[in-house]
């Protein structure tokens, strides 16, 4: 059986996803989001990503948190999370821990769409498991990654959000279905895409540390 990989990012429209180990906004909806389209699949992610999120909120909850880390020569469960050496290893993983019953299991999601395939496990960052996870095409297990779950950051003309790290490219195909540049990423269409809303709450910071107000797109895409 081949399982089925996903990433999840959250970007702003000019790519970027971090800066100084953290990100530069306050996104409850995202948040939220994030947590749903997750839960109850195993969740990959570097190093500096899991040290990104603060100690009372990690592990993840209601999902097996899978840390790659080269300071580990084998696999070892610490503070809550499985941390492995590669990549490589941590699909393996990742197969293992599918479907496995995780704590607490109450709020799984809800059954998804009939013409939505569904995602076995989840690469969330930070940038250099992005890169490598969306370049290969020989990933143990799961082939390439095929699905891509992003949310899109706007913020009003004029107040520029910068950052030291960013999102994968995504080609994006034209009406034909195909894409006319190669991309070492791939080809991509867009399935799903929520309107526009303004952030009640949520910002965007910029590099005086101001709040700008957010606005926001959730987008599904699958690989051509
Ligand atoms: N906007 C979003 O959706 C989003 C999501 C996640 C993270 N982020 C942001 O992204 C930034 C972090 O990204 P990052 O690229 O700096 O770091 P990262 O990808 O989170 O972590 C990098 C670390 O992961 C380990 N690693 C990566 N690839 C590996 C491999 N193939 N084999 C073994 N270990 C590997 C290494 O850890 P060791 O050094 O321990 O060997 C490496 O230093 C932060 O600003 C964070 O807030 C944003």
């Amino acid at each position: 059986m081949m399982y089925r990989l996903g990433a999840i990012w959250t970007q702003t429209d000019a790519g970027i996803i971090g800066r100084d180990g953290d990100m530069p906004w306050y996104a409850p909806e995202d948040l939220a989001h994030f947590k749903k389209v997750t839960l109850g699949a195993p969740v990959i992610m570097g190093r500096r990503t899991w040290e990104s999120v603060p100690p009372r909120f990690r592990p993840l909850p209601g999902r097996t948190n899978i840390v790659i880390s080269r300071s580990v020569s084998e696999a070892e469960e610490r503070d809550g999370a499985l941390w492995i050496p590669s990549l490589d290893a941590a699909l393996y993983a990742a197969r293992d821990a599918v479907g496995a019953p995780v704590e607490p299991n109450s709020e799984l999601p809800e059954s998804t769409a009939a013409n939505t395939p569904t995602v076995d496990a989840w690469i969330i960052g930070g940038g250099s498991v992005y890169a490598e996870a969306l370049s290969r095409t020989d990933l143990p297990v799961f082939g390439r990654v095929k699905t891509v779950e992003r949310t899109l950051f706007y913020c009003q003309e004029g107040n520029e959000i910068t950052g030291d790290t960013r999102a994968p490219e995504l080609q994006l195909a034209n009406s034909a279905g195909n894409c006319e540049v190669s991309s070492p990423n791939g080809c991509w269409r867009v399935t799903s895409e929520s309107a526009w809303e303004n952030s009640e709450k949520g910002y965007l910071l910029d590099e005086s540390g101001t709040k700008n107000p957010m606005y926001f797109s959730f987008q599904r895409l699958e690989r051509i």
